[in-house]
């Protein structure tokens, strides 16, 4: 548990950080204003002020496809363990560069600042489900995978309570709130060296078999597994299957809508009718914490892909319940309360699957040489299409109107179909039965490839 919750503070952050910079919108562009002002003594232009903050918003997706990209460079180097300590100086240098940056009347430091914590939440993403993967027993590693989604639903949370008006979201403590990330970033290096590194990691990498008792049922074959890069993870046949699997269910969270919700819920809110529309944005961030727990809870028994499906098809249904509650809008006005409803049930049915399913699976469907690589290109391919919502989501809103959310609704029911059909149960296997389910399935379609992959699948089976 304190392995598990130190590890989840990484995941926080990247919670803390996505949520963080939606309420306090209006205020950081006064003071882009009056900087703007104060350099050039002219006012900015509203297109030009619609830009940077665009920049601020968006920059921090383009840092976690970096980040998450990078993974691999660091966790066979310096291990699981150190890995997430080293990135801690990324978490530091972000909180002073944005918590600094009214100070020095800069909003190019409230931007780097933006991206730097990017990378570190990118390398969050990658490193924390990795080592809570490694570090627990089969049989709840579902649970304690979720707990990753529930550090990230945390922080969503907090940054949207800090950020109301009488706490943080004001003129003087929005560099305090965006700073914030500071302490967290100081108990996680408190913590970090009491926790023990990946037993994983030890006994395979680092080939330390006096560690050997602690995971009895990892055979020596997977011992001599090599290291496997990005390009032969593609190259090879064995490996297509789970990684296509993984990056479909990377993409089915984000193109599920969910960050349309997060990054513009408070803008929905107020062209649904609702009269506090902040106070609904909360709301949706607490039934967001609430169904996380839920799935915490249910995971293990459930199974992944069962509530993977229930989350897809819920969200499906929710969308289609929003794009009535917002056509019919002007003819009923009580439709605001059904937005409300809508919204609620969309997230809601997101923790049940979608939301922490695809950030754990990743390490479950890889074995040690692959999972790196694997975690690398699904986490890459989850910010590339969070980055594609959060920027064009305003612009198609404007487009369809009322209808936008059947744009979502078409995807999450291909998501469901192709979860359906593709995705294996992972539930109480452990890492080595579902490789070698994926090898079986790879060998029965070998027949299909040239000699050539054929040749690299038979040097990686005796592996
Ligand atoms: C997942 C997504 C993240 C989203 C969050 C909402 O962690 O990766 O983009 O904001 O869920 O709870």
């Amino acid at each position: 548990m304190l392995a598990v919750g130190t590890a989840v503070i990484g995941s926080l952050q990247f919670g803390y950080n996505t949520g963080v910079i939606n309420a306090p919108q209006k205020i950081i562009e006064m003071f882009y204003n009056e900087t703007w002002f104060d350099r050039y003594q002219e006012p900015i232009t509203e297109n030009q002020l619609t830009t940077l903050w665009a920049i601020s918003v968006a920059i921090f997706s383009i840092g976690g496809m970096l980040g998450s990209f990078s993974v691999g460079l660091f966790v066979n180097r310096f291990g699981r363990r150190n890995s997430m300590l080293l990135a801690n100086s990324l978490a530091f240098i972000s909180a002073a560069l944005m918590g600094f940056s009214k100070m020095g009347a800069s909003w190019e430091m409230l931007i780097i600042g933006r991206f730097v914590v990017g990378l570190y939440s990118g390398l969050s993403t990658g490193f924390v489900p990795m080592y809570v993967g490694e570090v627990s027993p089969t049989a709840l590693r579902g649970a304690l995978g979720t707990l990753h989604q529930l550090g990230v639903v945390i922080g969503i949370l907090l940054a949207q309570v800090f950020g109301i008006e009488s706490i943080m979201g004001n003129a003087t403590w929005w560099p305090l709130l965006l700073g914030f990330t500071f302490i967290p970033a100081l108990i996680q290096c408190g913590l970090l060296p009491l926790c023990p590194e990946s037993p994983r990691f030890l006994l395979i990498n680092r080939n330390e078999e006096n560690k050997n008792q602690c995971v009895p049922e990892e055979s020596r074959q997977m011992m001599r597994e090599k290291k496997v890069t990005i390009p032969e993870l593609f190259r090879s046949p064995l490996y297509r299957q789970p990684i296509l699997i993984a990056i479909v269910l990377q993409l089915s969270q984000q193109l599920s809508g969910i960050n349309a919700v997060f990054y513009y819920s408070t803008d929905i809110f107020t062209k649904a009718g609702v009269a506090q529309p902040v106070y609904a944005t909360i709301g949706a961030g607490a039934v967001n914490t609430a169904f996380t727990v839920v799935s915490l809870f249910v995971v293990e028994r459930a199974g992944r892909r069962s509530l993977h499906l229930l989350g897809l098809l819920g969200m499906a249904g929710s969308a289609v319940l929003m794009t009535i509650a917002l056509a019919l809008l002007e003819t009923l006005t009580w439709m605001s309360y059904v937005s409300i409803v809508a919204i609620f049930c969309f997230v809601a049915f997101f923790e049940m699957g979608p939301g922490p399913i695809p950030w754990f699976i990743v390490a479950e469907l890889f074995s040690q040489g692959p999972r790196p690589a694997a975690i690398a290109v699904a986490g890459c391919s989850n910010w590339t299409a969070n980055f594609i919502v959060g920027m064009c989501f305003p612009y198609v809103a404007n487009l369809c109107g009322p209808y936008v959310f059947i744009i979502f609704t078409v995807m999450l029911l291909g998501f469901f179909i192709f979860t359906y059909f593709k995705v294996p149960e992972t539930k109480g296997r452990t890492f080595d039965e579902i490789s070698s389910g994926f090898r079986q399935t790879a060998a029965s379609g070998a027949e299909k490839h040239s000699p050539e992959e054929l040749n690299s699948l038979g040097a990686d089976s005796q592996l």
